[in-house]
């Protein structure tokens, strides 16, 4: 394996922002992942993971530390006795075509997830999620490096204490590299269209009881709409987490705003849709600040011009926050990671 320095970062991010990584490398196998490791330790760096740059922005002074671009590849699907299918793919796998690899092969279970960019391994990290549907309901185990340790093992879901958009890989930052993902998925299963976008797709084309991969296609074509065009615009989908508030909280909202979305959480606390109140609310739809903006039909994904820094991209984004906490007291999250 070959350690590269002063590489360019942008390219490799779907905001196409960033500067250089200080030291660069591609692990093919566990044996590369444990090399990298041992190269950073040895030199006092951090590691930064790189999956398919999705959901990140990257500082204009790029990373000063290892950046390691996991590209361990390998899907295995092995039967099993209750009518249920084990997935295994290897971390660096593109997510998108192990969504279409497991509809193909009618197995239920991530369909509400296609059509989202990056790396199997980036998937659990934030429990990636959409359509009412998130990626821990299907996994079953997850293989790491442990690198306090530096073994691999084999966690299985709960120790992950998966939630809206977190995971433990989010609150032991930096201790585990994901190796690969067990899946279990059902060869018959329940689709989700409870979800008011794909209700309204299925109306429309007056289809009343679709089948798995008229799922995925509907998603795909809902996505399409919904979420800017990834090859013009440098972006990463939703810049901010939904804020979940508590029952009181919401009831002071809801008073004040009758009309804003929610859902709740399983927990009881309520999720409130940051769309909305940037768009309804923030007047943040489509607003434009220099080289960085709002997307003009979703105001949660913030989308910038080739050429923009990563600088615009936080004061923009202070600017929304700032915007949010003026109008209903709430102190928004960023979705995105920051990496410097
Ligand atoms: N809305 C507006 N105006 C907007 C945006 C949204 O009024 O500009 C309203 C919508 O009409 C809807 C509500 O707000 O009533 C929620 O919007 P939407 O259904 O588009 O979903 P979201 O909450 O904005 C989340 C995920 C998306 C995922 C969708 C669909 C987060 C942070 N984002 O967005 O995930 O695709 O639900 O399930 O939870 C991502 O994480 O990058 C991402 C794209």
């Amino acid at each position: 394996m070959i350690i590269q320095e002063n590489i360019p970062l942008a390219a490799y991010t779907t905001f196409k922002i960033g500067g250089p990584a200080r030291f660069f490398c591609v692990a093919l196998n566990e044996r590369d992942l444990l090399e990298a490791v041992k190269f950073a330790k040895g030199k006092g760096l951090p590691i930064f993971i790189l999956g398919g740059g999705s959901n990140i922005l990257i500082s204009d002074d790029g990373f000063s530390g290892l950046v390691i671009k996991v590209e361990l590849k390998g899907i295995i699907y092995r039967e099993l006795d209750h009518g249920a299918v084990a997935v295994s793919a290897s971390a660096g796998e593109i997510w998108d075509d192990l969504v279409g690899e497991t509809v193909s092969r009618g197995l239920y279970g991530l369909e509400n997830l296609s059509a989202i960019p990056g790396t199997v391994g980036a998937s659990p990290v934030q429990n990636i999620g959409a359509y009412g549907v998130e990626v821990s309901n299907s996994i079953e185990s997850i293989r790491i490096l442990d690198i306090e340790q530096m073994k691999v093992v084999e966690l299985s879901n709960p120790d992950f204490h998966f939630t809206y958009r977190d995971s433990l890989f989010k609150r032991e930052k930096g201790r585990y590299i994901i190796v690969g993902v067990n899946f279990e998925l059902g060869k018959k299963g329940k689709l989700n269209t409870d979800y008011k976008d794909i209700q309204e797709y299925f109306f429309q084309k007056s289809v009343l009881e679709p089948t798995l991969s008229e799922v995925r296609q509907a998603i795909m074509e809902i996505r399409s709409k919904k979420l800017p065009d990834w090859k013009k615009w440098g972006t990463a989908g939703s810049f901010f987490k939904n804020p979940i508030v508590s029952v009181e909280r919401w009831h002071e909202l809801k008073n004040k705003y009758p009309d804003m979305p929610h859902f709740v959480e399983p927990d009881d606390r309520i999720k409130v849709a940051l769309g909305w109140i940037l768009d309804k609310l923030c007047d943040a739809k489509g607003l434009v600040m220099g080289n960085v903006g709002t997307y003009e039909n979703q105001a949660l994904v913030i989308i910038a011009k080739p050429g923009a820094t990563a600088k615009e991209v936080i004061d923009f984004s202070r600017e929304l926050i700032k915007r949010v906490k003026d109008k209903t007291g709430i102190d928004i999250e960023g979705e995105v990671e920051w990496v410097c």
